[in-house]
């Protein structure tokens, strides 16, 4: 990928010699200085652990300002995405780079709607995983063994690329909707093209026999902009994953496998599920705020406030905001009344005005408010992490896209500082004390 050379440079001194490193800028005015010679010339690494400092790759997909809050899909400002596009047109864009017109946006979903069904063969699987088994878990396992099922047909996964990335759009909402029904015990609903991607999914998921499921707009509306809110985020644990996985040469439904089982941590994508939990632990402990305050700030102690805090926002999560008006939307549109809504308003009010997390610019993320509309549109929690994956993959493949299309890819391989012994003597077995 081709970026902006700035005139000025980084000098590096090391022991008296001097190091010269280029400076590019991106389309935003960052800068970052290209130490990928530095090794070479100088035989020294940078050490970064957790990559807090270091860029992966250049990317054109999405954009986000964490001082001001700001997160725009190639070009676009989120808020407009999620209040005037559904999900499928935002797939469209991330996958293609630019918003579709009427007779793109129908060919898109006709591939969508051509790749609903998942090889009979398939749902055999559900049958071999125990009842309790995690619906992440199943989806990352399925999403892998497609391949098998649907192989690439050339040996360029990039002369596939429109249908393997609508195939597994299509089939990750079957293959969750399925795992959700087989673990009830119920009979499996299957895809129907006259319903919109979301509202087949819905259907999916809770049509019964005995109690055909009302999909209601409003609902719909909201999984739309749940999903396009996940989208996409740049080079997150699981987007890396999927880059990292990508880049040895893997088939793309393997990348994705990767990408859903990073996402699958509380730390990441699984950080909704463990809001919940957090949740119900507080509200069941009589509301002791501020227990659970003190333990997430204790350094002793590994719990942490599940909903808050994020390595690229140091103000409030552009997504959360949107969330949480969503949240008080769709409770009051179905008339839930969620005691853990009032409670996670109460612990945020809390938590802004506390000076832990003032300092440490603790804010909101887009997990805190997410599960409670889950809940109330009848998501089980277990199933919170599998939402964030459906919502993220059109992400994930454009970015694999993008990786296979960059001549600048290498197979991604960091480096490290070895710390551990020095040479030393073999001793034979019996000679060991
Ligand atoms: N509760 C209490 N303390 C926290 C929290 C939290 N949720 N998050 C960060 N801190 C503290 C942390 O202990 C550290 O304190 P100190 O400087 O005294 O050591 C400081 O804030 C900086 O934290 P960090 O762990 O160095 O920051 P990070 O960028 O490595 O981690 C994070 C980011 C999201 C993993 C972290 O904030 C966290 O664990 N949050 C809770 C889990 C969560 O909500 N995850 C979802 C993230 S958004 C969606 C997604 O990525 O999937």
């Amino acid at each position: 990928m081709s970026y902006k050379l700035t005139d000025q440079t980084a000098q590096l001194s090391i022991n008296g010699s001097i190091y010269t490193l280029p400076i590019i800028e991106g389309t935003m005015g960052d800068r970052a200085i290209d130490i990928s010679n530095l090794l070479q010339e100088s035989g020294y690494i940078t050490l970064d652990s957790g990559y807090k400092n270091t860029g992966s790759c250049t990317s054109t997909i999405t954009y986000l300002d964490g001082n001001k809050g700001i997160l725009r899909y190639r070009g676009y400002e989120i808020e407009e995405l999620a209040d005037n596009c559904s999900f499928v047109e935002v797939a469209y864009l991330l996958l293609h780079d630019g918003l579709p017109n009427v007779s793109e946006l129908e060919s898109f979903k006709g591939l969508i709607e051509r790749f609903a069904l998942i090889h009979e063969d398939m749902i055999h699987f559900f049958d071999h995983f125990p009842s309790h088994a995690s619906p992440m878990s199943i989806l990352s396992v399925m999403v892998n063994s497609l391949v098998n099922y649907y192989p690439e047909l050339s040996d360029d996964p990039m002369d596939d690329i429109d249908i393997t990335s609508t195939r597994l759009l299509s089939k990750i909402r079957t293959i969750a909707a399925f795992s959700y029904k087989k673990s009830m015990g119920h009979p499996l609903v299957y895809p129907r093209n006259d319903l919109s991607y979301c509202g087949n999914f819905l259907n999916m998921m809770f049509d019964k026999p005995v109690k055909p499921y009302v999909v209601r707009p409003e609902v719909v509306a909201t999984l739309n902009k749940l999903l396009i809110l996940h989208a996409d985020h740049e080079q997150n644990c699981s987007t890396s994953t999927v880059r990292l996985v990508g880049s040895a040469g893997v088939n793309l439904y393997a990348a994705i496998s990767a990408g859903i089982t990073a996402l699958w941590g509380p730390l990441h994508g699984g950080a909704n599920e463990a809001v919940v939990d957090m949740l119900e632990t507080i509200y069941a402990d009589d509301c002791n705020f501020e227990k659970y305050i003190s333990k997430a700030k204790d350094r002793n102690d590994p719990f942490r406030l599940s909903g808050f805090g994020h390595r690229v926002y140091k103000t409030y999560d552009p997504r959360g905001k949107i969330i949480k008006k969503a949240c008080d939307e769709i409770l009051n549109v179905l008339e839930v009344s969620d005691p853990l809504l009032d409670l996670a308003y109460q612990l945020e009010e809390i938590v802004l005005k506390d000076e832990y997390f003032v300092e440490r610019n603790l804010y909101p993320n887009v997990d805190f408010y997410s599960g409670i509309i889950y809940r109330a549109i009848g998501i089980p929690t277990n199933m919170f992490t599998v939402m964030f994956a459906l919502g993220r993959l059109p992400g994930w493949i454009s970015q694999w896209k993008e990786m296979h299309g960059d001549p600048a890819t290498r197979i991604g391989r960091p480096r490290q500082v070895y710390l551990g012994e020095k040479p030393r003597d073999f001793i034979p077995l019996e000679e060991r004390e």
